[in-house]
């Protein structure tokens, strides 16, 4: 049994079910979310709900963020009045789970760094069932002693973890399977379309591809929803839109460019302006139906 105290800051869909799991794996929680109201049931489950990142994070052993982007991560680390980081202790461990811009975590770091504390940046390849399992993939970066330290929360929530070197590492590692994974939506959602309107239904050409070498695992999943329209918020349209958004800028700044995730970018934009921003990423289909 562990007796390591964990606040988590944002419990929207991935940060809810992360810090459900912590309490049932008998970790105590502190947790805080800028919409109270969201924190109740947690509440009833034996958590203690803080009214500010700085009060969740007082006396915590680890402070766990798990916020939309960048500019929320910056308002529940680093806010003046309420930020996490001015309560932290010297021995605690800061942990941004959130998928953020390696640019972001950067600037993060030295806050940290100025104060002492130790921040690792660790977000998560899976969605809301793998949250609910502890089988997420976590994808770190570090000081080797602080992902050490992380070892049992990383392990109650998780079912492996990579450690990529210091930190944002892990944020760029993320955004590079996002990406991955992004562009194969938007490329599927078009060609899905472009078939249809020449008279190959979705069902038939996802028969076909499907079965064959060039389809990802992923992609003949995202294929599956495309064809039976099933659009409910896994991993939704605007939160890829971000991500994509994200990786097209890290390269820019790198000195490179990314114009597939840039197009990709574009697609996922264009969606949320449809209205489908809500929705699961395989939402994209409908920019293209017939
Ligand atoms: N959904 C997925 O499948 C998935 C998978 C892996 C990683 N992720 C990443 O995990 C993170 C959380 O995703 P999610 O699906 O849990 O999103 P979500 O359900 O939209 O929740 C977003 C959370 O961020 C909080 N927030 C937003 N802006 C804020 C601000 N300015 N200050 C303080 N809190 C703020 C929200 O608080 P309120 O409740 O007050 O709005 C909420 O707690 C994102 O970075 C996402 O890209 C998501």
């Amino acid at each position: 049994m562990t007796t390591q105290t964990v606040a988590v800051l944002g419990l929207g869909a991935m940060g809810g079910r992360m810090a459900a799991r912590l309490l049932e794996q008998g970790f105590s929680l502190r947790a805080y979310n800028r919409t109270s109201s969201r924190a109740d049931g947690l509440r009833e489950r034996g958590a203690l709900v803080c009214d500010s990142p700085r009060e969740a994070a007082t006396g915590a052993d680890i402070v766990l963020s798990m916020v939309r982007d960048d500019d929320a991560s910056e308002d529940v680390w680093l806010d003046p009045e309420r930020g996490a980081l001015a309560g932290m202790s010297a021995g605690a461990i800061g942990v941004e789970s959130s998928t953020v811009s390696p640019a972001w975590v950067e600037r993060l770091a030295d806050a940290f760094e100025r104060r002492g504390v130790a921040l690792v940046d660790a977000p998560v390849v899976g969605t809301r069932p793998q949250a609910d399992a502890g089988s997420l993939v976590f994808l770190a970066g570090g000081e080797r002693e602080a992902v050490d330290g992380l070892r049992a929360v990383f392990d109650a929530l998780g079912s492996v973890t990579h450690h990529l070197g210091p930190v944002g590492r892990g944020c760029a590692m993320k955004l590079a399977v996002n990406a991955l994974f992004g562009i194969q939506v938007a490329a599927l959602g078009e060609l899905l379309g472009c078939l249809s309107r020449g008279g190959i239904e979705p069902a038939a050409a996802m028969e076909v591809l499907g079965g064959l070498a060039v389809t990802s695992p992923a992609a003949k999943g995202a294929g599956g929803l495309m064809v039976r329209e099933e659009y409910s918020p896994l991993f939704p349209v605007e939160l890829v839109a971000k991500d994509l958004g994200y990786s097209s800028a890290e390269a820019l700044r790198q000195g490179s460019c990314a114009p597939m995730a840039a197009a990709a970018a574009e697609v996922f934009a264009a969606a949320t302006t449809q209205g489908y921003g809500a929705e699961n990423l395989v939402a994209v289909a409908k920019l293209y139906r017939a």
